[in-house]
């Protein structure tokens, strides 16, 4: 099957924001035209998701995709920013954690689960981010959306910047119905809105959402502005660091160590998922009362079993090695990968957005151009994530290329010249005018390859 001959098609056409609201009384039936759509994608080669790796997330790796085609080649998927999953110390930590604490956490926070490295890690965290109180959560996830759903009652309301990550945005619509959305990084209209707020509802609460780094866009919130706007009316700010600590800023504090507030934000909310190689999240805060209440009254921390002690052994070895010499050196390294990605983009005259932090996306516009690109870099050894609406706006697909310290210069520009020859390719490709049916016939015979 030729691809060209599909552009018209559901292949191409749909999202998965077709198939998200399906109807009819037949809850398990009704997923079926999903998967439809997306069993064509995959046997097209067009459904780049889901894939595992046949190893650890090294630079190079061995990867598969859900229809078991297995590739090597670089690895542009990893959140493992300063690749501390493989770090020999890291590695020690987890052999000792398995055979000083097994493999399992009892129970929930609350019920047996916190063990001595899970009250370590709390308590170093605490101090990185000069925040005196930490909550811990089985995953980032599970502490966005536990902290806004513990603190915020349905009188209340939430305020998120437009483009806030899932758990966020999930936890604001589980806690109250008078959710609103800012424009991204728009601090004036955060103003306006948090202005109006006030204006009719001076009783209730208000929490302003936001992201220290956006992972689909690499850009950061003037964030002090932020907390200034929410105090002038009475709001609360809670950023999630997800991305950003470890990773960036003075002894990897990220963007709130980069813009001199730590310990000065309201509420802070993080992953272990990225830079501590590890799994699991947190809530930050300075109050007391607030670590409790958020533990207690947020559902993920009290009824989910905890961290299990590798994962906080891992993410307390991470934690350390970020705030060392040796972390000021891998974000150092990672940054000169990051520069050298950028660079090799804008040199054939592609920007990539944001600011340089260790998420480079690359603008590929055009989803169907995007889906075919994303076909031929796998094909080719290179691997990045595609990102696609809803992710992203309809006609603002983009490869998101993670970077860690562990990658080389040369890879980047091997990543950015395979990534460019294969998006002008699909281009060519799709743009390319109909073939005459002669063509067709004749290129049929002569077994033409297929896109
Ligand atoms: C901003 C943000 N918050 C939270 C999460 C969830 O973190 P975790 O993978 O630990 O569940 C992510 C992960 O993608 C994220 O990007």
């Amino acid at each position: 099957m030729n691809l060209r001959d599909q552009l018209d098609s559901p292949l191409f056409t749909h999202f998965i924001a077709n198939y998200t609201n399906p109807t009819g009384p037949d809850l398990l039936g009704r997923t079926e035209a999903f998967f439809e759509w997306q069993e064509s994608r995959r046997q097209t080669g067009l459904w780049p998701y889901s894939r595992s790796l046949d190893g650890a997330p090294m630079a190079e790796c061995a990867v598969r995709s859900e229809t078991g085609v297995a590739r090597q080649g670089l690895n542009f998927g990893s959140q493992d920013y300063l690749a501390l999953s493989t770090h020999p110390s890291v590695v020690e930590a987890a052999h000792r954690a398995i055979r000083d604490f097994g493999v399992h956490s009892a129970g929930s926070g609350m019920f047996g689960g916190n063990t001595a490295p899970s009250l370590k890690l709390e308590q170093a965290l605490a101090e990185h981010l000069e925040m005196p109180y930490v909550a811990l959560f089985a995953t980032g996830w599970g502490a966005g959306f536990g902290a806004i759903a513990g603190l915020v009652r349905p009188e209340d309301h939430v305020v998120l910047d437009a483009l806030s990550h899932a758990s966020l945005q999930q936890g604001a619509n589980a806690a109250t119905q008078k959710v609103s959305r800012v424009p991204h990084l728009n601090n004036r209209a955060m103003r306006r809105k948090l202005q109006e707020l006030r204006a009719s509802d001076a009783a209730n609460g208000i929490l302003v959402v936001t992201e220290g780094l956006f992972s689909m866009d690499s850009d950061i919130p003037r964030i002090e502005e932020l907390q200034t706007i929410c105090h002038e009316f009475g709001a609360t700010l809670l950023v999630d660091v997800a991305h950003d600590l470890g990773a960036l800023g003075p002894k990897g504090t990220g963007s709130l160590g980069a813009q001199n507030l730590l310990g000065k934000v309201d509420l802070v909310v993080g992953s272990f998922s990225k830079t501590f190689s590890s799994n699991g999240g947190f809530v930050a805060t300075r109050s007391a009362a607030v670590r409790q209440f958020v533990r207690v009254m947020g559902g993920p921390h009290i009824f989910s079993n905890a961290l299990v002690p590798v994962q906080a052994a891992v993410a307390l070895e991470s934690l350390r090695i970020v705030r060392s010499e040796e972390g000021d050196m891998l974000r150092a390294r990672a940054m000169e990968n990051i520069l050298a990605l950028r660079a090799a983009f804008a040199e054939r005259g592609v920007k990539c957005l944001g600011e340089p932090s260790n998420v480079v996306p690359v603008p590929l516009g055009d989803p169907k151009v995007a889906r075919v690109a994303s076909k031929l870099v796998f094909e080719r050894g290179v691997f990045p994530n595609l990102v696609e609406y809803p992710a992203v706006r309809i006609r603002e697909s983009r490869f998101r290329m993670q970077v860690m310290s562990s990658h080389t210069v040369a890879q980047m520009k091997q990543g950015a010249e395979v990534v460019l020859n294969a998006v002008e390719e699909a281009r060519t490709m799709l743009e390319a005018p109909q073939p005459s049916p002669l063509r067709v016939a004749r290129a049929e015979s002569g077994k033409r390859a297929e896109v």
